[in-house]
C-alpha cells in the first residue's frame, strides 16, 4: 500500500510547527537580519527574496525534510531521465529537452530525442526566414506579414504570454518590423471577428496549433479561417496560407494542410509545457525571427540546469515549490497572486493559471488514492499597479493571499520627464518595494492613534499585516529573462506536484465537460435541422436549452457560409 505524504513524520512535524509560526508576526521576523539574509539568493541575474514568508529557518529545514521524504531529488532526476512519470498516460515528461543544446543527450524510451527536437527547430528557422524575407509568399504573390495562430489552452496561453512580453522589448520589436501576430483561441465567433478584423487574407498566414488536432474549438476555428482564406483567394491558396503544429501529422494532412508545412512535436511534451516546442517557437519566430526565440530558449535552459543540479538551499524553483506547499497545505492559504510590476508580463498569470491549475488541481495521488488534503492552488494576477487599484484591498485587509512580486531593474521602455521627482519606471518600482512591506508589517491601532485618527475609523484603517509574499527581481526583461521566468514557474509547479505525490502531467478533469458538450451539440443539431424537442437532459438543462432554442429560432437551419465583417 503506497504511503501518502500526509501520513509521514515530516508532514506531521510541519503540522505541529504551524503552532510555533502562529506565535510569530512578520513584523518581528523581518527584524532578524540573519534570518532575512539566509532567505535571499541569486542565480544567473535573478534575485530571489523569500524573507517575507511566514517561515523561520527551522520551517525551511522542515520543508527540506519533507522534500527528502517525498524523494524530490529522485523525482526530478526521473523527469530529466525520461522515465514515464506521467503514469496515467504512460509518457515521459521532457519539456526540458525542447530547450536543450544541440549536443545534449536526453533519452525517451531509449532514444535520444534532442536530434529530433533540433530537426524541427532548424525547419522552423528555415521556414520563418523564408516568410519573413518574403521568399515564401501567399497565393496571390504577396508577402505574408500577418500571422494568426489558432490554438487553445497550452497551444495558446504560453505563446501569448511570450509574445506579449516580447512586444515591447526593443530588440524583439525592431526584429518584428511591423509584422502582426494574433491569437485565435475561443470558439466564440466574436474571437474570429476580432482576429480577422483589418487583416487581408492575401497577406495572412494561419498557423493551426493543436497537439491532438482534434480539439473541437481549434478545429472549428481552423475550418473557419480555411474558409476565410479560400473564399478570398482560391481553395488552392490553403497550401500557401495554412501551416500546422501537431503531434498528429496524419490528421494535419487529412485537414488539407501539406505535410511538408507541418511542424511536429511529441507526446512527451504536455500541452501546457509546450511553449518551447514548435507550438510557441513557430509563431514567435515568424513574428520576431528565430534568433530572438533561441535566446528565450537559452534562458529556459539556464533554469533547467539550475533546477537539475543546484542544492535545494540554493535552488529557486525548489524553494518556491516548497514555500507554496507550506502556504497551501500547512498555513491553509489556497490561493496565490502573481503580481508582475511590468505591463509586459500581463499574460504571465493567465499562462501560469493553466500550468499550475491543470497540473496540480488533482484529487487523488499518483497511485489513485483519494487525497485527505487539498492539492493545487488558485492562481490569479494582474500587473502590479493595476492590481493595486483592483483586488489589493482584499489582500491587505481581507483574505490572506500569498503574493509573488516580480520586478524588473531596467524597463524595456524607459521614460524620463525633466520635471518629475523620479522617472516613470522608478515610480512603478516604488510600489514593487512598498507593497510587500505593507503586507508584512501592516499598521497597528496604536500607530493610527498616534496619528490622531478618529477612534471610530481606527478599526477600518488598521492593517493586521503578517501577510506573506516573495519577491523576484530580474535585471531586465529580454527574451532570455522571459525564458528563465517561464522555466522557474514550470519547475516550481512540478516540485509542488512531486511533494503532494500527484501526477502533475495529466488532465483527466477536462474530459467530462467535453463529452457533455458533445451531447448538447448533437441536440442542437437535431433541434435546428429536424425540429426535434430537447430530450435526455435533466430538468434544468432541458429548460435552459429549450429557452435558448426558442429565443434563437431565426437561426437558419441550412445556412450559407457567413463570416464576420467588422
Ligand atoms: O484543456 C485541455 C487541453 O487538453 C489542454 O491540456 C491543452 O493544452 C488544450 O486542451 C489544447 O489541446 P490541443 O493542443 O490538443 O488542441
Amino acid at each position: 500500500m503506497a504511503t501518502l505524504i500526509s501520513d509521514t513524520a515530516p508532514w506531521k512535524h510541519l503540522k505541529t510547527h504551524v503552532g510555533e509560526i502562529d506565535k510569530t508576526h512578520l513584523r518581528d521576523l523581518m527584524g532578524d537580519a540573519d534570518r532575512c539574509n539566509s532567505m535571499m539568493l541569486e542565480f544567473d541575474g535573478i534575485f530571489f527574496d523569500y524573507s517575507r514568508q511566514r517561515a523561520t529557518v527551522d520551517t525551511v529545514s522542515k520543508l527540506f525534510a519533507l522534500a527528502e521524504e517525498a524523494r524530490l531529488k529522485q523525482k526530478i532526476n526521473s523527469m530529466f531521465n525520461g522515465e514515464h512519470i506521467n503514469s496515467t498516460e504512460n509518457r515521459s515528461v521532457l519539456h526540458v529537452a525542447l530547450r536543450a543544446s544541440k549536443d545534449a543527450t536526453i533519452n525517451s524510451d531509449g532514444k535520444n530525442v534532442v536530434p529530433d527536437v533540433w530537426k524541427v527547430l532548424d525547419k522552423i528557422k528555415e521556414f520563418s526566414d523564408k516568410v519573413r524575407s518574403g521568399s515564401w509568399v501567399g497565393a496571390t504573390g504577396k508577402s505574408l506579414t500577418n500571422v494568426i495562430a489558432i490554438g487553445i489552452g497550452g497551444s495558446f496561453l504560453g505563446p501569448l504570454f511570450v509574445h506579449t512580453a516580447l512586444q515591447t522589448d526593443p530588440v524583439a520589436s525592431k526584429s518584428a518590423g511591423g509584422r502582426q501576430l494574433r491569437f485565435l483561441a475561443n470558439v466564440d465567433p466574436v474571437d474570429v471577428a476580432r482576429n480577422i478584423s483589418g487583416l487581408d487574407p492575401e497577406t495572412t498566414l494561419v498557423v493551426v496549433v493543436s497537439k491532438t488536432f482534434t480539439t473541437a474549438e481549434t478545429m472549428l476555428n481552423a475550418r473557419t479561417l480555411r474558409e476565410w482564406i479560400s473564399s478570398a483567394c482560391k481553395p488552392q491558396a490553403v497550401s500557401k496560407h495554412m501551416v500546422a503544429v501537431s503531434t498528429n501529422l496524419k490528421l494535419v494532412e487529412k485537414f488539407g494542410i501539406d505535410p511538408n508545412n507541418a511542424f511536429a512535436f511529441w507526446d512527451w511534451v504536455g500541452g501546457r509545457y509546450s511553449v518551447c516546442s514548435a507550438v510557441g517557437v513557430l509563431p514567435l519566430s515568424l513574428q520576431y525571427g528565430f534568433p530572438v526565440i533561441e535566446k528565450y530558449s537559452k534562458g529556459a535552459r539556464s533554469i533547467d540546469q539550475h533546477f537539475h543540479s543546484a542544492p535545494f538551499e540554493k535552488n529557486i524553483p525548489v524553494l518556491l515549490g516548497l514555500l507554496s506547499i507550506w502556504n497551501v497545505s500547512f498555513l491553509g492559504y489556497p490561493a496565490r497572486a502573481i503580481l508582475p510590476y511590468t505591463q509586459a508580463l500581463e499574460k504571465l498569470a493567465p499562462h501560469i493559471q493553466q500550468v499550475s491549475m491543470e497540473s496540480n488541481g488533482k484529487g487523488v495521488s499518483i497511485d489513485g488514492i483519494r487525497l485527505p488534503f487539498e492539492a493545487g492552488e488558485i492562481d490569479f494576477g494582474e500587473p502590479g499597479t493595476n492590481g493595486q487599484h483592483s483586488f489589493y484591498q482584499l489582500i491587505h485587509q481581507g483574505r490572506v493571499i500569498p503574493c509573488d512580486f516580480i520586478g524588473i531593474v531596467k524597463s524595456q521602455q524607459p521614460v524620463y520627464l525633466k520635471d518629475e521627482v523620479v522617472n516613470n519606471h522608478d515610480e512603478l518600482m516604488s510600489n514593487f518595494f512598498a507593497q510587500p512591506d505593507a503586507l508584512a508589517y501592516g499598521k497597528t491601532p496604536e500607530q493610527l492613534q498616534s496619528e490622531n485618527v478618529a477612534s471610530h475609523l481606527v478599526p477600518h484603517k488598521t492593517f493586521t499585516g503578517n501577510r506573506p509574499s516573495l519577491s523576484l527581481l530580474l535585471p531586465s526583461l529580454d527574451a532570455y529573462r522571459i525564458g528563465q521566468l517561464l522555466a522557474i514557474y514550470e519547475h516550481r509547479i512540478a516540485v509542488e506536484g512531486f511533494i503532494w505525490g500527484i501526477n502533475s502531467f495529466d488532465q483527466w478533469g477536462v474530459e467530462l465537460g467535453k463529452s457533455l458538450a458533445s451531447q448538447v451539440r448533437k441536440q442542437l443539431h437535431a433541434s435546428r435541422k429536424k425540429g426535434e424537442s430537447v430530450e435526455g437532459f435533466n430538468f434544468s438543462t432541458t429548460k435552459l436549452l429549450t429557452r435558448y432554442l426558442e429565443a434563437s429560432a431565426d437561426v437558419p437551419s441550412e445556412p450559407t457560409t457567413l463570416l464576420p465583417k467588422i
